[in-house]
């Protein structure tokens, strides 16, 4: 129910609890599953259609929060998008942050690429305060402990002060936080690609629908291997 739009999670259980939700006729109970294509469910008497699932890439600029609710008059990722239905950006980038977001109303699939087993692999462009050293791409390639974790660091190519990499992690400030520990300062970061889908040349605080075929690539995205990819 929640995911068909009608309330949050817990404002549906509260209907349920209520006895204002019917399966197939029947009092729906806590708890119980039903399947909107399938069952006949009625709330309030009214049938209950699933909300149609919707999917789009934005190019954050910088200055723009990642979060769904209004926060104190700051710009926020959701002023970017027309949706004719709610969307929920899929993980999130730092304010200063720029590149690709993804929002959708597919909890499955949002639940899928960010759980940590599956963390659909994602690539920054990282533009840092100085050069970084031949040391310290070695530091890099051999991976970045954070937090009682390694980060496995798959470098694309680096020249200078700017280096392209992959990572399967979804720690907040994770880039940042594997420069820092390097001794370097992150100036520019932009997200390039998440799994399959690419920024391409989608255009700053421009966003557009996924084709069919991109939502199919994004839902095969598999399991991370299980050392470096
Ligand atoms: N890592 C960061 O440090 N910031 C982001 O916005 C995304 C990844």
């Amino acid at each position: 129910m929640a995911q068909a739009g009608i309330a949050s999670r817990r404002a549906c259980e509260k209907l349920i609890e209520e006895g204002r939700v019917t399966v197939n006729g029947k009092k729906a109970t806590l708890g119980q599953s039903a399947d909107a294509t399938k069952d006949r469910i009625l709330v309030n008497g009214n049938p209950l259609t699933p909300e149609e699932k919707k999917y789009f890439i934005l190019h954050k600029p910088r200055g723009y929060v990642t979060t769904v609710t209004e926060k104190h008059g700051m710009n926020t990722v959701m002023d970017l998008i027309k949706s004719p239905v709610r969307v929920y950006p899929v993980g999130r980038l730092d304010i200063d942050s720029e590149g690709l977001i993804l929002l959708t109303n597919d909890g499955d699939l949002a639940n899928k690429l960010t759980h940590p087993r599956y963390h659909a692999p994602k690539e920054y462009h990282v533009t840092l305060d100085r050069q970084l050293s031949a040391t310290a791409l070695d530091r890099l390639r051999e991976g970045i402990r954070i937090e009682g974790r390694t980060v496995n660091v798959d470098i694309q190519s680096a020249h200078g002060n700017t280096i392209l990499l992959r990572i399967h992690e979804g720690r907040k400030h994770i880039v940042k936080r594997i420069f820092l520990q390097l001794g370097y300062t992150v100036t520019r970061l932009i997200r390039t690609a998440i799994g399959p889908l690419r920024l391409g040349n989608l255009a700053k605080g421009k966003s557009r629908e996924l084709s069919s075929k991109e939502v199919e690539e994004l839902r095969k995205t598999g399991p991370r291997p299980p050392k470096a990819f």
